[in-house]
């Protein structure tokens, strides 16, 4: 790059120069300097420099020039001097606006290069995903009931004692409540409650009487909790499926009918349903309804020979509770229980997902290993 000792840094006058002959080389030698010097501006940087190093107004060399060579020049060299300062500006302007250029495009082609897409590679494989089998399940008995006229609602998960237990019939001191008292939040001090983790999908009965009037045909899928310690068959939070129709006239008869449907569709038209009674404080009469067992046939025998394991040799096999809805609920929701009848249902969706696809654990269900998610595609 040019130093301040440089030719441009003096006045002509103090090199001698008097003559238009002495100014040629001067000038040529100066167009050579900045030929070599940009040569070396391969990149933004180096350019940047050079463009400093000879155009910058305070101390590039053409300022230089101007100032050291034309300025103070006698009035029979200037003419000669501006002219042969301006080519050597136009050749240096044109030179390092052509750099740029170059060095630009070469920075885009590389990067151009880096960038390309070969569309020969193999593509990446990002494999489809499936819903849980729980989902699933929930998915297959929505599709049966909608068939047959009902509709889903939803619940909240966090309840207040009065829907969980109270407006079901079930009050504080009832000794139902020792399988459900559970999980209450610990809320802070002064905030009303006190609030809980629903045991099952029941309460959601009571939220939709309050808002609908008869007739109502819904089925209300949900998750639910419990202090039930993990095993086989229980798990502390679990999934339900409640069922619910109120009418003018409707009879056990449609409750039977309904369920039978259901389980049929659901495991098969060969399956044989009975129920037996049971209790539930929110329904009059309560059962439990079984279905004859799918792995056995409902002999007792499994095919290999010996007892069924799953039904213990029995044929049957428990599926979930129900009942026609006691009057006494009619009362909390402001339904007039000489007008209107119905029955409800409460189907733990874990344990019938396990009878039908043949699991032993319920546990499989929060383990998330893929290995078994993998086999219910
Ligand atoms: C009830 O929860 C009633 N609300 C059902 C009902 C609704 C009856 C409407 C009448 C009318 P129960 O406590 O039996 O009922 O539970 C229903 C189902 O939940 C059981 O049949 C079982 O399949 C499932 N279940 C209960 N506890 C657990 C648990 N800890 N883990 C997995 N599943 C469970």
């Amino acid at each position: 790059m040019s130093t301040p000792d440089s030719k441009h840094a003096q006045t002509l006058a103090a090199l001698g120069i008097t003559s238009a002959d002495g100014l040629h080389p001067l000038f040529a030698d100066l167009r050579a300097r900045f030929d070599s010097e940009a040569a070396t501006a391969t990149n933004e940087n180096s350019w940047k420099a050079l463009r400093d190093a000879w155009l910058s107004r305070k101390s590039g060399v053409l300022t230089l020039v101007t100032d050291n060579w034309l300025k103070p020049s006698p009035p029979e060299l200037k003419r000669v001097v501006g002219a042969s300062l301006n080519e050597l500006r136009s050749h240096v302007d044109a030179q390092i606006e052509a750099r740029r250029v170059s060095i630009e495009t070469g920075a885009e082609a590389v990067a151009t290069v880096k960038e390309r897409v070969d569309l020969s590679l193999p593509g990446v494989h990002r494999p489809v995903g499936s819903h849980h089998l729980i989902r699933q399940v929930f998915q297959e008995i929505e599709d049966i009931f909608f068939s047959i006229g009902f509709s889903v609602v939803e619940g909240p998960e966090i309840e207040t004692p009065y829907y969980n237990f109270e407006a079901l019939n079930i009050p504080e001191h009832h000794p139902v409540r020792d399988d459900m008292d559970t999980f209450y939040l610990d809320l802070p001090k002064g905030a009303p409650g006190p609030l809980l983790l629903r045991t099952h999908t029941s309460p959601v009965q009571i939220h939709t009487m309050e808002k609908r009037q008869p007739p109502v045909r819904v089925i209300v899928p949900g998750k639910v909790y419990r202090r039930d310690n993990p095993d086989a068959t229980h798990s502390f939070m679990f999934h339900q499926i409640e069922g619910l129709a109120v009418d003018s006239d409707i009879t056990f008869c449609d409750f039977t009918g309904t369920i039978d449907y259901f389980v049929k569709q659901f495991f098969g038209e060969g399956v044989k349903t009975r129920f037996r009674p049971s209790y539930f404080p929110f329904t009059e009469p309560s059962v439990e309804f079984d279905a004859s067992c799918v792995f056995c046939g409902g002999t007792g025998t499994a095919k290999t020979g010996g007892t069924c394991g799953k039904c213990k040799g029995a044929g049957w096999i428990e599926l979930f509770g129900a009942g026609m809805v006691d009057p006494a609920v009619y009362g909390f929701v402001n339904y007039d229980p000489k007008k209107v009848s119905g029955f409800a249902f409460g189907i733990g969706i874990d344990r019938l997902a396990m009878l039908k696809y043949g699991i032993d654990d319920i546990q499989v269900f929060f383990q998330n290993d893929v290995r078994f998610l993998r086999q219910f595609p």
